[in-house]
């Protein structure tokens, strides 16, 4: 007698997510403020294990820059030309930072106009003069440009410019500048050195207002960018992904599901190609990771991390329409236990499926590193979009990487399984406007903390230990508001 196909469905497989189950509460022997969120992604520190998804209605240079100073990352996405996508890591790059390498130049021949127009496409406020010797000889910000539209139009930088400019030597530190800047009232200092110009310290970039900002080793806000695992052909693409690879720390393949050859052998070409560190993913089985870790000539220490989770995103429409699924915490379970046997200095990244804060420390029990939201974010001020009204309620357009909406612009199509056109794999629609990233990231804390806290988990390593029990369906009405009134 076989039981092939009845062992398939009585088998011992239960898809969990994040509903089915809780955390058994545990034993605190600390106070709330000794709890530890902090977390790692290979070299690089987070105080907030959280993610904003690369989607083109969640991450873009805003929200990017809004989660790293705030200790998580935001992860740009990938639905646009590779000289967008260079633009928003430069801007991310540029944002804060103690010294600014790459500075804006001007010749002092240039019309006020052109500077105008870099000040604005920049997004900075002022520029460095330099003449032909590429010798600085003036400094020329937003204050100096002419009140009259005509003075604008016609006018000469070395005219408006500051021509004694006050400057600092390379190496000098953060205390030097902060004083030269206090005493001299200006807002940029550039760094010379026998008249050339080294780089710029701005005075918004000295002042700590954000401690706990996830940055790199010479103080620039860290960078995460979404990659198609496809090896560019053309020479100006490839030589435009070397010049972005200058600004990325981390390049995150996104696909919706990263276990197919070709999007392997397209990533180790990339890899080898590229300097910055790579996460992999989507994948969703202990099989995927054991064979991307083991099997797979990936250059090993930069292959940092797993992100993981497939169709469980509140826009996505894979496991409906293609009946193939690994929801987030079902999926996280499957590859921790893989990263344990085979490597656990890879990171684990939870994708997709977090509707409550709650939901966030069932992540870190199953083996989480980090997790990564869209929905968390799509209603923010920072949110690419606008803000909508909807029968009096304020809303924000979120729509799926898989949505018709979101693939008709043609970057995205191989996210998903290329050549198939008709079948969409996600949805565009609407979510509730909820203020800026700041206080939904305090929201989101405090519920890790506290679930931490009533676990009796110290830290992110702790809370990986914490035990979880599946909720019987009775249970799951009764841990959620019940049996009252309503609204009337
Ligand atoms: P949440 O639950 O935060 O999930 O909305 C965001 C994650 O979902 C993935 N994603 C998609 N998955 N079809 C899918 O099957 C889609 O159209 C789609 N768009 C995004 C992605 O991993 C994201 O981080």
């Amino acid at each position: 007698m076989s039981n092939y196909y009845r062992d398939k469905i009585h088998s011992k497989q239960i898809i969990a997510t994040f509903d089915d189950v809780l955390i058994l509460p545990g034993f605190t022997d600390f106070s709330p403020n000794e709890v530890d969120l902090s977390s790692n992604l290979g070299k690089y520190h987070f105080s907030l294990p959280i993610l904003s998804s690369a989607m083109d209605t969640v991450t873009e240079e805003e929200m990017a820059i809004q989660v790293a100073l705030r200790g998580g990352l935001g992860v740009l996405h990938r639905n646009c030309s590779f000289e967008r996508q260079l633009e928003m890591c430069r801007i991310v790059k540029r944002a804060r930072s103690f010294v600014i390498d790459n500075v804006a130049t001007i010749a002092p021949d240039a019309q006020v106009a052109k500077a105008k127009f870099m000040m604005e496409n920049y997004n900075i406020s002022g520029i460095v003069v330099t003449n032909e010797e590429k010798k600085v000889c003036g400094i020329f910000t937003k204050r100096d440009i002419p009140f009259f539209e005509q003075d604008i139009k016609n006018g000469i930088v070395k005219d408006y410019m500051t021509k004694d400019v006050i400057s600092i030597k390379p190496g000098a530190s953060r205390e030097e500048a902060l004083k030269i800047l206090f005493e001299s009232r200006k807002e940029k200092l550039p760094i010379i050195e026998d008249g050339f110009l080294k780089g710029l310290i701005t005075k918004k970039d000295l002042a700590p207002e954000f401690p706990l900002a996830s940055k790199d080793e010479e103080g620039h806000l860290l960078c995460g960018l979404a990659l198609s695992p496809r090896f560019p052909e053309s020479s100006q693409s490839q030589d435009l992904l070397k010049e972005i690879d200058k600004y990325v720390d981390i390049f995150f393949i996104d696909v919706a599901d990263f276990y197919k050859k070709d999007d392997i052998e397209g990533t180790v070409k990339l890899m080898k190609f590229l300097d910055s560190d790579f996460v992999l993913g989507n994948i969703g089985t202990y099989q995927a990771a054991e064979y991307l870790i083991t099997k797979v000539d990936f250059v090993e220490e930069r292959f940092i991390g797993l992100k993981v989770g497939m169709g469980s995103g509140s826009i996505c429409t894979t496991s409906l329409q293609t009946g193939v699924g690994a929801p987030t915490l079902f999926a996280s379970a499957q590859v921790a236990d893989a990263i344990q046997d085979y490597n656990p200095k890879i990171a684990l990244i939870a994708d997709g499926g977090f509707k409550n804060p709650g939901d966030l420390p069932k992540a870190f029990a199953v083996g989480a590193d980090l997790i990564m939201s869209g929905h968390i974010f799509a209603g923010t001020d920072e949110s690419p979009g606008f803000m909508d009204t909807i029968a009096g309620r304020k809303v924000k357009v979120y729509r799926g990487m898989g949505s018709e909406q979101a693939r008709t612009s043609g970057y995205i199509s191989d996210r998903y399984v290329e050549g198939s056109k008709m079948l969409t794999e996600g949805v565009s629609n609407y979510v509730p406007y909820v203020g800026d990233v700041s206080g939904v990231l305090e929201t989101l804390k405090e519920g890790l903390a506290n679930g931490m806290i009533y676990a009796g988990a110290k830290s992110i390593t702790e809370m990986k230990k914490v035990p979880l029990g599946i909720v019987s369906v009775v249970g799951q009405r009764e841990t959620a508001p019940h049996d009252l009134i309503g609204k009337f």
